[in-house]
């Protein structure tokens, strides 16, 4: 049974105006999400989804960073297994959201820092957002469903860009390629991205999430089929050589060398 929200030491929930901000604060370790973390994000989406008093939820993380992705410790000593892991319950809980889901990026958003954000309705950067899916780099393979929306939104050639090379790009790229709506000054991304959840909670809710329905309706199953298959991919791809090497090397602050494999 999923657990009403409650404040977690690196997840912090508020609510104002029909707007239930969720922070990602663990700045000491660029605010990488551990199996707690994603626990608490998806019971703070949940209840966004479910009080009645929330009419649209607003996803941050802390004053130079949205998130670093995956906590890469936590890959290489507890990786998440199977579907009922906190990572793909969150994953899911992301497609399955009724209400409208806005964004604020800042500093890095890396791989799934990246990725949920495809499954947000509005999306702002600050100048100093650097994203990036680095899941090849790592030895994995995209997630959250990447590798369909991705090439839907932007075509392939850049699409393949993006992931098989892993490259870093701004918020203005990200405004260019069609997943973010706007980039504004570090000191005013946030309060832009909280006045257009303010502006969205004071629509009428139901035409809202009607709205919200019918944009995702047509792919949503098909999306959760991909994300499936991504997702049992990913969980092995944790385990391969590849991906050891990678992980060990981020975390050895050195080079990964991928010349043994074939
Ligand atoms: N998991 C665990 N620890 C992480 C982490 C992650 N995903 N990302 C950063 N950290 C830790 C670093 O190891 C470092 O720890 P230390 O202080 O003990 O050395 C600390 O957070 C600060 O990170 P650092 O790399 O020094 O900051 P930076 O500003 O130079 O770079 C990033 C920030 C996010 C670009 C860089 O940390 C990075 O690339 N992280 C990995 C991202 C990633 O690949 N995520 C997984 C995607 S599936």
């Amino acid at each position: 049974m999923v657990q009403p929200a409650t404040a977690h030491e690196h997840v912090t929930v508020s609510q104002t105006d029909g707007v239930l901000e969720i922070r990602i604060q663990r700045p000491e370790r660029k605010n990488a999400l551990t199996h707690g973390m994603y626990d608490a994000l998806t019971r703070a989406l949940v209840t966004a989804d479910t009080d009645p008093a929330v009419r649209v939820a607003l996803i941050t993380g802390t004053e130079d960073c949205f998130t670093a992705g995956n906590d890469m410790v936590e890959f290489l000593k507890d990786p998440p297994k199977g579907d009922d892991s906190p990572v793909m319950r969150f994953l899911a809980q992301l497609l399955a959201q009724e209400k409208p889901l806005v964004a604020a990026v800042n500093g890095p958003a890396v791989g799934v820092g990246t990725t949920l954000l495809f499954h947000c309705d509005l999306v702002y950067c600050a100048r100093s957002a650097r994203l990036q899916m680095p899941f090849v780099s790592l030895g994995l393979c995209p997630e959250a469903g990447a590798s369909m929306l991705l090439p839907m939104i932007m075509g392939h050639p850049r699409a393949a860009e993006l992931l098989m090379l892993s490259e870093t790009f701004s918020g203005e790229e990200a405004v260019a390629l069609g997943i973010a709506n706007a980039v504004y000054e570090d000191g005013d991304y946030l309060a832009e991205a909280r006045k257009q959840a303010l502006r969205l909670a004071a629509q009428p809710p139901a035409s809202v999430r009607l709205t919200k329905a019918f944009l995702r309706g047509p792919t949503r199953d098909a999306v959760a089929a991909h994300m499936k298959l991504e997702g049992d991919t990913f969980l092995e791809r944790l385990s391969s050589p590849e991906a050891r090497e990678a992980m060990t090397a981020f975390m050895e602050k050195r080079k990964p060398d991928f010349s043994r494999f074939s």
